[in-house]
């Protein structure tokens, strides 16, 4: 459908915001989400975060890591010296998946299917963006930038993501930190941190 929907736009998006728009219009591979969370922030950013997908907030205010996860992510941004408005952030996915329960939208993990299809999108919008470097935050975001299941754990740290002219760094994703017991937390944010002072440090 990324493809076709371009397709009828008869040229490929020339701006980011031409594809922006295509995103924008783009029907949910799996039904359910309220709307398109496309990324955020300036082109040219040095730096680039890539998530999995937008969870419950963020398919309702339509903005990237605005929810519990994104929160951390900010905190943690900011506590390494990183500002969060000059760099883009942005999701392997552009729509919320979910399993109703009740009240509750459960998140559920996008198939490497799906992330096989929104890949088109994220290739061209890191072009647009053209940053120096990408951070991927979790193995859904590995999966997108390098088309292989790698496990984090495996590939975390500075990384090379083969054919992209943008250095790599993996890191894990905050939403893996919210789900650790407490006694884990403190432990674990605290080299995420310590990540993504590296990443300031090598994107200088
Ligand atoms: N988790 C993600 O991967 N992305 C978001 O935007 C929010 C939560």
């Amino acid at each position: 459908p990324a493809r076709a929907l371009a397709a009828m736009a008869e040229q490929e998006p020339d701006s980011l915001d031409a594809l922006n728009a295509v995103i924008r219009r783009s029907e949910p591979l799996v039904p359910g989400a309220t709307q398109a969370v496309l990324g955020e922030g300036p082109v040219g950013a040095a730096i680039a975060f890539v998530g999995e997908q937008p969870g419950d907030q963020e398919d309702l205010q339509g903005r990237p890591f605005v929810g519990p996860a994104g929160r951390l992510l900010t905190r943690a941004m900011a506590e390494a010296g990183l500002d969060r408005d000059a760099a883009y952030l942005t999701n392997a996915v552009k729509h919320f998946k979910f399993e109703q329960r009740g009240k509750r939208r459960i998140h559920q993990s996008p198939t490497a299917g799906e992330v096989s299809h929104y890949r088109w999108w994220l290739d061209r919008e890191l072009a647009f963006v053209a940053p120096r470097l990408v951070v991927a935050l979790g193995a859904t975001a590995v999966l997108a930038l390098t088309g292989r299941p790698i496990p984090v754990t495996r590939a975390r740290g500075p990384a090379e993501f083969p054919g992209r002219p943008f250095r790599g760094f993996v890191t894990v994703h905050p939403s893996y930190l919210l789900r650790l017991p407490d006694e884990a937390r403190d432990e674990a944010y605290v080299a995420f941190v310590d990540d993504l002072r590296r990443v300031r440090a090598t994107a200088g």
